[in-house]
């Protein structure tokens, strides 16, 4: 059985055998530094000459970036080792010399980087990341199972769309149109009429011809919706959920915050209550702030959520948007109807909404004058009007997407490194 470098610290003193990729070398003539990576972390091997075959000497040499292998060696606890550990090498097997690695010490522009994803990932920076995105994913369905949610698949496949066609993929179902989900909110509606607390996970799609730092194509979300809750009430468990993830990324990803060079000053203090502001108020603060020219109505773009957060050291809920710029589901405020009961989550540090969601219309009538509104096909939607005839309820749900809150947590420059293989404007390789 072969030993990974995640399981060293338990081997001190013992030789054990490692199957990895040499990831750099240095060597000074009698001494050959192996950097030796494995999948679960980074450990170097020191070769002495005097002390290994020629033959061993020999192959260590012609290691090249990259090349797999198997060595066997001793486990030496030192503190002046990165991870704490070195390995003193006594037999080195290739596997395969690689062939000269594309990606070298030296500066790649992004471009070349994102053209080699797939040898990108292999470094410790990327590693760090996609290993902070499953310890958010973890740490989401933690929260979500141990508060009472179940998990209920949407599907991707749709007849129509949940906030408006243009955005849709289209595609043919036989002889139908069809159009990939872009968000499955609709579907866990009626699943929260049948199982009360719910989420789902998985992809979504906009075709949005948005190159921004924070849009991506193929996106995954959690949707969590809860029937007898309020928008208050959704609230609550929003800034639960993204402090347990916030406080669970600092407490088991601490060496990956470190690869990433995160300043987790800024992270510590993610723990509700979240500050609340309407958006007259965010208004207001625009307008004392230097955009005078913004008009009540609007929605917010990426430079004015930037300005809101600053005022804060933690997320920040944006609550009452006016009616006319949200989905058509949203329930209006009973005391301003032209206002909704909804909230966008601001992440602080310029990452902008890493949460949408709102109380949903419960009433019939009003649902049924909302779909004349927005021209929706009564045919398509009929399903969801019948939600609010067989026992409606008081329900609401929101939406967090996964690749803005990896990216806010982990200090990206840009969401496409947020996810394994981005699928972004101009992009759909690799
Ligand atoms: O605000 P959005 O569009 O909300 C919905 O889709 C609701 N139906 C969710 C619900 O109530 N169940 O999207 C929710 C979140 C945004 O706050 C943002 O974090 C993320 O999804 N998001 C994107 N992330 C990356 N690329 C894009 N193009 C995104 N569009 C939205
Ligand atoms: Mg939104």
């Amino acid at each position: 059985m072969l030993t990974t470098i995640s399981e060293i610290p338990a081997h001190v003193g013992q030789e054990v055998k490692l199957g990895g990729w040499l990831y750099n070398k240095r060597s000074s003539g009698k001494i050959q530094f192996l950097q030796l990576r494995d999948g679960t972390g980074f450990i170097q091997g020191v070769l002495v000459k005097s002390q290994v075959t020629p033959e061993v000497w020999e192959t260590a040499k012609q290691l090249t970036q990259e090349s797999s292998l198997y060595v066997r060696g001793t486990v030496r606890a030192d503190e002046r080792a990165p991870g704490g550990y070195e390995l003193d090498v006594t037999h080195v097997e290739a596997i395969q010399i690689a062939e000269e690695y594309p990606i070298s010490k030296k500066e790649h522009g992004v471009d070349f980087l994102m053209d080699h994803r797939h040898l990108w990932i292999r470094s410790p920076r990327q590693r760090a990341i996609l290993t902070i995105r499953a310890e958010i994913i973890r740490s989401i369905q933690e929260y979500l199972n141990g508060n009472g949610f179940t998990l209920v698949d949407p599907p991707i496949l749709t007849p129509s769309s949940c906030e408006g066609t243009t955005n849709l993929f289209h595609t043919k179902y036989f002889d139908e149109d069809a159009y990939l989900t872009q968000s499955g909110q609709l579907y866990m509606e009626a699943a929260a009429m049948a199982l009360r607390k719910v989420y789902s996970f998985g992809p979504t799609f906009r075709a949005e011809k948005s190159k921004t730092r924070r849009h991506l194509i193929e996106f995954w979300m959690i949707e969590p919706e809860m029937a007898f809750c309020d928008h208050e009430d959704s609230l609550i468990i929003q800034e639960q959920l993204v402090s347990h993830v916030v406080q669970s990324v600092l407490k088991n990803c601490r060496r990956e915050l470190e690869v990433l060079g995160r300043d987790i000053s800024k992270l510590e203090n993610v723990k509700p209550p979240f500050p609340r502001m309407t958006y007259d108020e965010a208004v207001k603060l625009l307008h004392e702030a230097g955009f005078e020219d913004f008009e009540w109505g609007e929605d917010f773009g990426a430079p004015h959520e930037t300005k809101i957060a600053e005022s804060f050291d933690r997320p920040v809920f944006i609550t009452h948007y006016p009616t006319k710029v949200k989905a058509f589901y949203m329930k209006p405020d009973p005391d301003r109807p032209e206002v909704v009961l909804c909230a966008d989550l601001i992440a602080p540090e310029g990452y902008g909404e890493i949460i949408g969601g709102s109380q949903r219309i419960d009433d019939p009538v009003l649902m049924e004058q909302r779909y004349n509104e927005h021209h929706l096909p009564m045919e398509a939607y009929q399903w969801y009007l019948e939600l609010r005839k067989y026992g409606t309820v008081p329900h609401s749900g929101f939406g967090l997407g996964l690749e803005r809150t990896v990216s806010w947590i982990c200090g990206l420059d840009h969401v496409r490194e947020a996810i394994p293989f981005a699928r972004t404007l101009y992009r759909l390789y690799p």
